[in-house]
């Protein structure tokens, strides 16, 4: 679904220029729930709109459901932003009319395309079904929680029936419980309909409840986490809760396409690295890592 090869974002303001992606590399298959997670500044939403044709490339290649988002036309970006892609924006403020209700803010955006407003609506309160709000549906959204005002945002990116999903911090300012319905809501939608997910957070919580969990460090993919293969099956149990859940996942270092890999900082700190050179050697099938001599 998304083949990003060396992507890079580059900021051009008047006397300065943020390297916002420095040549981050990343591969999702079709059908996958995925998560990004990194420090604030680190690119995280500016990969997401890339993705979702709200920002163009500066260099590198970008594909989405096969399709190269370098070389479309503005025409055939509208198109893909209309019929590939839903999101979900880090401020809710811009995903939502505050002054219309649930099911109108839902209906909005299938004003713009084809077909009998009956149907329409229909199509609008199934969504909100969805999302566990059709109860909410005539409530304007000021009347809405934080939470529940998340989840009329997620039917809103689902009215024209993406194939790709992408999240920007759902669940920032919702407590623990409501964070792990949005979840929920997430991994049906992934499960049923087959919707391709990007959730970026700074959740650790969340992180830990998806299969695949990439980090961003400046600007390039560092290391990703995988969901252990017993937990999948744990998932599949009806009586599964999330509470109470250990280590779901196993952490890897990421190789990139030239033989880099980033050393998670708090491995260089216990081996004590400061310099910008370590000796690596290999021994009975493993690469170690060690500190120079005279490196203090
Ligand atoms: N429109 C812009 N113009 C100039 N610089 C920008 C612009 N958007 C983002 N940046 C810069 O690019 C870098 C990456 O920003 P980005 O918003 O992608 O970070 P983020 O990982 O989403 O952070 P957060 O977790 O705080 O949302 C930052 O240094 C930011 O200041
Ligand atoms: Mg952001």
């Amino acid at each position: 679904m998304i083949e990003c090869d060396n992507l890079v974002k580059i900021y051009k303001t008047r006397d300065l220029e943020v390297l916002a992606l420095q040549g981050l590399d990343l591969k999702v298959e079709d059908k996958e729930l995925m998560a990004v997670i990194g420090n604030s500044g680190s690119g995280k939403s500016t990969f997401l709109n890339l993705l979702g044709g709200l920002d163009r490339p500066s260099a590198g290649k970008l594909y989405v459901d096969g399709r190269d988002l370098f070389r479309m036309t503005e025409a055939e970006l509208v198109e893909y932003k209309k019929n590939t892609v839903g999101f979900v924006w880090q401020n809710n403020a811009r995903n939502l009319l505050p002054y219309l209700t649930a099911w109108e803010n839902v209906m909005t955006p299938m004003l713009f395309t084809p077909g009998n407003n009956k149907k329409k609506k229909e199509r609008a309160l199934e969504l909100l079904e969805m999302v566990g709000l059709s109860h909410r549906k005539n409530n304007r959204l000021n009347q809405l929680s934080g939470g529940e005002q998340q989840r009329v945002a997620i039917a809103i990116a689902l009215a024209n029936s993406p194939k790709l999903l992408l999240a920007d911090e759902p669940t920032g300012s919702v407590d623990r419980n409501t964070s792990d319905y949005i979840l929920d809501v997430f991994r049906e939608l992934n499960e049923n309909m087959g919707i391709t997910i990007v959730i970026v957070t700074h959740d650790q919580g969340l992180a830990k409840k998806v299969n695949r969990v990439v980090s961003i460090r400046d600007g390039k993919t560092s290391s990703e986490r995988i969901m252990k293969n017993d937990y999948i099956e744990k998932m599949k149990d009806s009586d599964f809760s999330w509470h109470d859940v250990g280590e779901t996942q196993e952490e890897y270092a990421v190789l990139d396409r030239a033989g880099r890999l980033q050393i998670p900082e708090e491995l260089l700190d216990r081996l004590g690295i400061k310099g910008n050179k370590v000796k690596l050697e290999y021994n009975n099938g493993k690469i170690t890592i060690e500190k120079p001599e005279g490196d203090n």
